[in-house]
């Protein structure tokens, strides 16, 4: 008896973390942070997010983290902690704009939050007794209202434990990479969107994508006069005078068979991105170590592996190609990376792909080249002699000049871009990039963009894609043709804002979701990645045509969540042809609840998810089809099972059948 009460006491003794082993302090800055997720950037260590010295309301500090919200960072403490410290607050670089709440969470607890703060709060100390925690978790949350300019930096952070180190625990578990898409077949397939349109008597080009085995002949009856098509290609080209809609019909053969289609060319004012454009731009991947070879390779690899076939089109440069003064003329020239850039766009229209370009309202772009402020007819006109299909024309430089505060003002650059655009006898795609200031999707189109981006840069983890793609159904009443929300490229392959890429940090789960979620919001479709490094994995996520018909459908709806509880949502997109495409997304974890932000259990690798076909409006029979999987899952009433992985989705059409 004596004895087993000992044991209770030493038990509980060594249970509070009394353990004899000396205490040691263990820095934030020292341990393993490849595991924390930040909402933007790169989480720095002893150096803010824009790597600047840690410095809140004027006081540097030696030690700690930069990271950005959402920024989440789990460990092991197994109950060997004791205190942890810091001193927390938004970094002074970004000085007015940023709202943030830091946590500090164990065992599915909220141990201490700092309230919500700004570059005007105080710094705040942090010292709180972690004994007996086994799962620590920080987090900085956006404040509620979006992660904008939320830098946030964990100073001085540090545990004290009892023990040598300090395991960091990932959120989710990487799988091998699991191929659902079957290969394409031999036969032909007619791919794209069902509708395309250009403004009259301005050039044309679209290339019509049917995969198949070639030798292919593309027939394309009942073009609009002024426009022909070359057979081997599939690329119309040519000019159409009269505004008006065309049906053709188009058919493809080869010696395993024949595929036909009609394709509706909208000819008219602002008919253009008539589809959310599909293609690759340099950010993701080279951001300023982009070239023109690098850009060449990648509209070469474009076509080499097939993806021009499946509707991939345009190769966009984003910033850094321009040269950092103008000519005497006021002309804006590319810098020594670009030594022929008309040769370059003219080699991707050879291709039968599109070219776009970047640039900034203000005097200068993000990256600090020369913006188009008071140069706005000039520039549109060297981007229309030289080729150019597309322009992102990003705020960035232009807050240095923006008259007030007042939506008049923040939608002034647009317009004027506008203008110029309707000037030139090109057209071209407008791309507004303004991170969704002042709810830009409510007057992007009134403004005469094409597309906006809505929400500050995407990074290649779940925390930044899942905050920032299950945050759209706010924008979605403004989705439609020629009018896109756009929240940011897509992260997938290998990409790295730089010269040196790694393959993404989402998990093959995580990828399927991304895509799967970008298609369901009508999002453009733009790949970040090194073009010329696409695994077997990534080229399926990418060239699912039924998934990619989902985003490309002519009705241009944007999917609205009608399920959202417990780690779970449902995105219903509704399609032309009457039917509805799902996605059943398993998130395991809510955007909102600090505890629930985190996966505190093991194990958790998928879910069996019942989906309500009355939520999603579907009261009587229906069929039920796996998009990704290209394949029937059967007649359903009422409700349909499907078992979805973590962060994983299930993609499926419903179509009523009574
Ligand atoms: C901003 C944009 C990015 C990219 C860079 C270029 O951050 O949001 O997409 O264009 O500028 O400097």
């Amino acid at each position: 008896m004596k004895r087993a009460i000992l044991i209770a006491v030493l038990a509980a003794f060594l249970g509070m973390g009394c353990s004899t082993q000396p205490v040691k302090t263990v820095w934030l800055d020292e341990m393993d942070l490849s595991t924390m997720e930040t909402g933007w950037g790169s989480n720095h260590v002893k150096k803010s997010v824009d790597r600047n010295p840690l410095t809140i309301n004027g006081t540097v500090y030696e030690r700690g983290v930069g990271t950005h919200a959402i920024s989440k960072y789990m460990v092991d403490l197994g109950g060997k902690g004791r205190r942890f410290m810091a001193t927390v607050g938004v970094d002074d670089e970004v000085k007015g704009k940023a709202s943030l709440e830091f946590f500090v969470l164990g065992d599915k607890k909220i141990l201490w939050q700092s309230g919500i703060m700004t570059d005007t709060t105080a710094a705040l100390p942090v010292d709180i007794d972690i004994r007996g925690v086994k799962k620590l978790a920080l987090l900085v949350t956006d404040g509620g209202d979006n992660i904008n300019f939320d830098h946030a930096n964990w100073a001085d952070a540090r545990f004290e434990i009892r023990g040598d180190t300090i395991l960091a625990l990932p959120q989710a578990v990487a799988g091998e990479p699991y191929i659902l898409t079957p290969p394409v077949g031999d036969a032909p397939r007619i791919n794209g969107p069902s509708v395309t349109g250009a403004t009259p008597g301005r050039p044309f080009m679209y290339k019509i994508p049917v995969t198949g085995k070639r030798p292919m002949t593309i027939i394309a009856a009942n073009l609009p006069a002024g426009l022909s098509m070359d057979p081997a290609t599939g690329v119309i080209t040519g000019k159409v005078k009269q505004e008006g809609e065309y049906l053709v019909d188009v058919r493809a053969k080869n010696e395993a068979g024949e595929a036909a289609r009609t394709l509706k060319i909208i000819i008219g004012k602002h008919k253009l991105a008539l589809t959310p454009p599909m293609g690759w731009n340099s950010w993701n991947n080279w951001a300023c170590a982009v070239d023109q070879e690098k850009v060449k390779a990648s509209a070469d690899a474009m076509v080499s592996h097939g993806l021009i076939e499946h509707g991939w089109c345009y190769i966009n440069i984003d910033d850094c190609w321009q040269s950092s003064e103008r000519t005497k003329a006021g002309e804006l020239l590319p810098n020594e990376k670009f030594p022929d850039i008309k040769g370059l766009a003219d080699h991707v229209h050879s291709l039968g792909l599109k070219i776009g370009i970047y640039s900034s309202p203000g005097p200068t772009t993000c990256a600090g080249y020369p913006g188009s402020y008071k140069f706005e007819l000039r520039d549109a006109q060297t981007w229309a002699n030289w080729g150019m299909d597309y322009i992102k024309y990003d705020w960035c430089g232009y807050s240095r000049v923006v008259e007030d505060n007042t939506l008049e003002a923040y939608q002034k650059p647009y317009r004027v871009m506008r203008e110029a655009l309707d000037r030139v006898d090109r057209d071209i795609v407008y791309s507004l990039c303004q991170y969704g200031m002042k709810d830009v999707s409510a007057w992007g189109a009134e403004v005469g963009g094409d597309l906006w981006r809505t929400t500050g840069d995407i990074g290649d983890s779940w925390n930044s894609l899942s905050s920032i793609g299950f945050a759209q159904d706010k924008n979605s009443p403004y989705a439609g043709p020629s009018a896109w929300n756009d929240p940011d490229m897509l992260v997938l392959g290998y990409v790295g804002w730089g010269a040196s890429l790694s393959p993404t940090r989402l998990t093959p789960d995580e990828q399927y979701s991304h895509i799967s979620l970008w298609s369901l919001l009508a999002a453009p479709l733009l790949l970040g990645c090194d073009m010329e490094r696409l695994d077997d994995f990534t080229l399926n996520l990418i060239t699912n045509d039924e998934v990619i018909a989902v985003n490309q459908d002519a009705l241009g709806k944007q999917a609205v969540p009608l399920v959202r509880e417990d780690g779970m949502e449902v995105w219903v997109k509704e399609l032309e042809d009457g039917s509805k495409a799902a996605g059943v997304f398993y998130t395991g974890s809510s955007n909102t609840d600090p505890v629930e932000m985190f996966n505190w259990d093991e194990g958790k690798t998928s879910r069996k998810i019942t989906v309500d076909l009355a939520a999603l409006g579907f009261a009587g029979k229906c069929t039920v089809r796996d998009l990704w999987r290209q394949q029937e899952l059967g007649a359903f009433t009422g409700t349909f099972d499907t078992e979805v992985p973590f962060h994983g989705v299930t993609l499926v059409k419903i179509t009523a059948t009574e």
